[in-house]
């Protein structure tokens, strides 16, 4: 692989320890998938920031880094954290688990790390534009920005997404290439889709049948962000699925070739049999909403939906801190915890501890928390629309 004489160095350890460990991880993927450089990168998302994920040898790994002055070299925004940061004492986050992550979010702050604490951090300032070449693990955003913004990305891990942010490049294979780009399979819609959790249906279904293949969509006739950010969410949770293209939708859609692909049906039976599939419990403990974290949109929905309502039962909405600011100044958190609800920030379902709250069967319209969370949670899932779980929790 070419390397320029910065990078050169950076290898060789002339520009200290941590630069060396975390190159020699970027130089160690190129060789394995063949990149012929490295490129710049204009922004990194990093993952694994959840204590519940990393536990002990993450948050060393962490402090080693920081305590050597590790230093991030580009705009770089970190993942919901197992906790919200702010009231975690109120929402009953235990005392132990608290201690450890505020240790850790320390360690990213020391690194220069935006504490954003997303997994959507394009609706946060950290929104790459066409084209660009990034490094975001978080499937989810990976899925987001390759499909629906048309930026650059592979599915990054914790730590090679850290070493690109601290090294500045990433390697040039998988995504960041036109000719990886390019659809595998076709899938034909013709189910309606009228919820949120319909398009997540949709992506778990799909994410099952092409696991790491490139599907694109034909017969959407309309999605918002959300829709999307939804779909894309559970394709990457139930398959591995990082870039979709969907007609008259995404921006590289008019550009490809579908001839001679293999086509996929989805339709109504498709869509009700993954409704089946995803719910293995009945009377939700609690409703978690926002995965991923919540906009201001489907914040204002829900609010609109829960005036002057009382809740039977806890629910959430996760989100990010800068996205519940806004909610707040909107009155909308007001309405939500007048009806018993609350808008939690910085955290998500799936990497928070909920089972260790006494949860033990979790009501969500989102496809990719429900793919996770029987198994990282030990949670019997309720997967319905937001009417339909919001009708089950009301008085
Ligand atoms: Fe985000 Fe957590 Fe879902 S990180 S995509 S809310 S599992």
């Amino acid at each position: 692989m070419y390397l320029t004489k910065e990078q050169e160095q950076m290898l060789a350890g002339e520009q200290g320890e941590v630069l060396e460990r975390m190159f020699r991880l970027l130089a160690r993927l190129g060789d394995i998938y063949g990149a012929d450089r490295m490129i710049s990168v204009g922004s990194v998302q990093v993952a694994g920031v959840s204590y519940k994920s990393i536990g002990d040898p993450g948050l060393e790994f962490l402090e080693d880094m920081a305590g050597k002055g590790a230093k991030v070299r580009v705009p770089t925004t970190l993942n919901p954290p197992g906790m919200d940061l702010v009231d975690w004492k109120e929402l009953g986050f235990p005392e132990d688990f608290a201690e450890k992550q505020l240790q850790i979010m320390d360690a990213f702050k020391k690194m220069g790390i935006m504490m954003t604490a997303t997994c959507t951090p394009y609706l946060v300032g950290n929104l790459p534009r066409f084209g660009e070449h990034i490094a975001w693990s978080e499937s989810s955003a990976v899925s987001f920005a390759n499909s629906v913004i048309g930026a650059r990305t592979n599915r990054e891990g914790g730590p090679s997404a850290l070493a690109a942010a601290l090294c500045g490049v990433t390697p040039n294979y998988g995504l960041h290439l036109d000719g990886n780009r390019k659809p595998s399979v076709v899938v034909k819609v013709s189910a309606e889709l009228k919820d949120n959790s319909d398009f997540g249906a949709l992506g778990y279904h799909v994410g099952k049948l092409v696991k790491k293949g490139i599907p694109y969509f034909k017969g959407i006739e309309h999605a918002d962000v959300d829709q999307l950010k939804a779909l894309g969410a559970a394709m990457a949770a139930s398959g591995a699925v990082a870039l979709y293209h969907a007609e008259g939708l995404t921006p590289e859609a008019d550009i490809m070739n579908t001839e001679g692909l293999e086509t996929i049906d989805v339709g109504e039976r498709e869509l009700r049999g993954t409704y089946k599939a995803l719910n293995t419990g009945k009377d939700p403990d609690i409703v978690i909403l926002g995965c991923p974290h919540a906009s201001l949109k489907e914040i204002a929905t829900l609010a609109c939906k829960l005036e002057g309502k009382h809740l039977r039962k806890p629910l959430w909405i996760c989100t990010s801190r800068v996205t519940k600011e806004a909610a707040t100044r909107m009155g909308f958190t007001e309405i939500i915890e007048k009806a018993g609800g609350k808008v939690v920030a910085d955290t998500c379902t799936v990497v928070s501890p909920i089972e260790r709250m006494g949860y033990k069967i979790t009501g969500v319209n989102s496809g990719k928390a429900a793919n996770y969370l029987p198994g990282f949670c030990k949670q019997q899932v309720v997967f319905k629309s937001l009417d339909d779980l919001l009708e089950g929790l009301s008085a």
